[in-house]
């Protein structure tokens, strides 16, 4: 529990990597994962815009817009008030221009309360990065597999696997480094290309997903830990427990005890007082003693049906 825990910072996160001490990231979107993420003692806490396809079911996360992560955000911010919240940037929020990237990073510190924003891209969006620095917003990149660029990338595959390759991504992340972004998050890039980048770092922290341990930190999306997308899981989430069979299992437990009329149980419902009731029932121009005995019958019926 850490309900007293004080409000995560930069430093904070500074000072634990200085240390050698992995930091704890993890997407989430909604008041009661976030709750519970807080209560965790989840440092970080992503509001991706994978939300778009873990909590509003589309095929990709193009079309998740501003207002749905704001949305989402102000959620996160509720149940996890110290924790540094993380909004993601949308398709073709930040793309377009800087100034669309520098009104759009705006909007989650001042509609959201966020911490920090995170975008997607490396050389082509370091002035993104910088512009949104210079307005005073800590800024996250995004290197290796970038979800809003899967069409360019061939699909959700590993990046930066051939030497080349790996040597655009290392340049990318010196590029964000040195446009001032205080973070860069690699996605599905080899242990090896993870590991030399954070050792190159200067002032800025590295995390990994699906990139090894040889991180500032880790990031998982929530949903791939406990089961809770039901399309695919990708190789590199551990499931920490399959909350999605737990819940499958209650809701036929549900519909069983409905049709079975073993649920609703008296401590499942609210009563009122025989005098009420057949006050009630004067109003209604009914005879009481009549709507009495009709009660009585019932629960006669209800008795010899609960000794069977
Ligand atoms: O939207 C998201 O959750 C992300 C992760 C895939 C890193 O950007």
């Amino acid at each position: 529990m850490t309900e007293t825990r004080k409000k995560i910072t930069l430093p904070y996160l500074f000072d634990k990597a200085a240390r050698g001490e992995p930091i704890t990231w993890l997407t989430c979107y909604d008041y009661p994962t976030a709750y519970l993420q807080e209560q965790a003692g989840i440092e970080m806490i992503l509001v991706g815009d994978s939300l778009g396809m873990t909590m509003l079911g589309y095929d990709s996360t193009l079309p998740v817009t501003m207002d749905d992560m704001i949305r989402h955000a102000q959620a996160v911010r509720r149940g996890a008030p110290t924790a540094f919240v993380v909004g993601d940037m949308p398709y073709m929020t930040y793309q377009p221009s800087v100034e669309s990237a520098v009104r759009n990073a705006g909007r989650f510190m001042a509609e959201a309360g966020c911490d920090a924003i995170k975008l997607e891209g490396g050389v082509a969006m370091a002035d993104r990065i910088r512009a949104i620095v210079d307005a005073g917003i800590p800024a996250i990149g995004h290197l290796g597999l970038t979800p809003q660029s899967v069409a360019a990338l061939g699909g959700f595959r590993v990046q930066g696997k051939s030497a080349a390759m790996a040597k655009k991504i290392m340049d990318d992340a010196k590029a964000l480094e040195q446009a001032g972004a205080f973070m860069i998050l690699l996605e599905m890039v080899p242990d090896r290309l993870c590991k030399l980048i954070t050792e190159r770092a200067e002032n800025c922290l590295i995390m990994s997903l699906g990139s090894g341990p040889h991180a500032h930190g880790q990031l998982l999306i929530y949903h791939d830990m406990f089961g809770l997308y039901p399309k695919f899981k990708p190789k590199m989430a551990k499931v920490y427990g399959n909350a999605g069979q737990v819940i499958l299992d209650g809701l036929k437990a549900y519909r069983e005890e409905v049709i079975g009329r073993q649920f609703p149980q008296p401590e499942n419902w609210f009563g009122m007082s025989d005098d009420e009731y057949a006050e009630l029932q004067k109003l209604l121009g009914n005879s009481p003693v009549a709507e009495t005995v009709e009660e009585g019958k019932k629960k006669k019926g209800k008795r010899k049906e609960d000794k069977k």
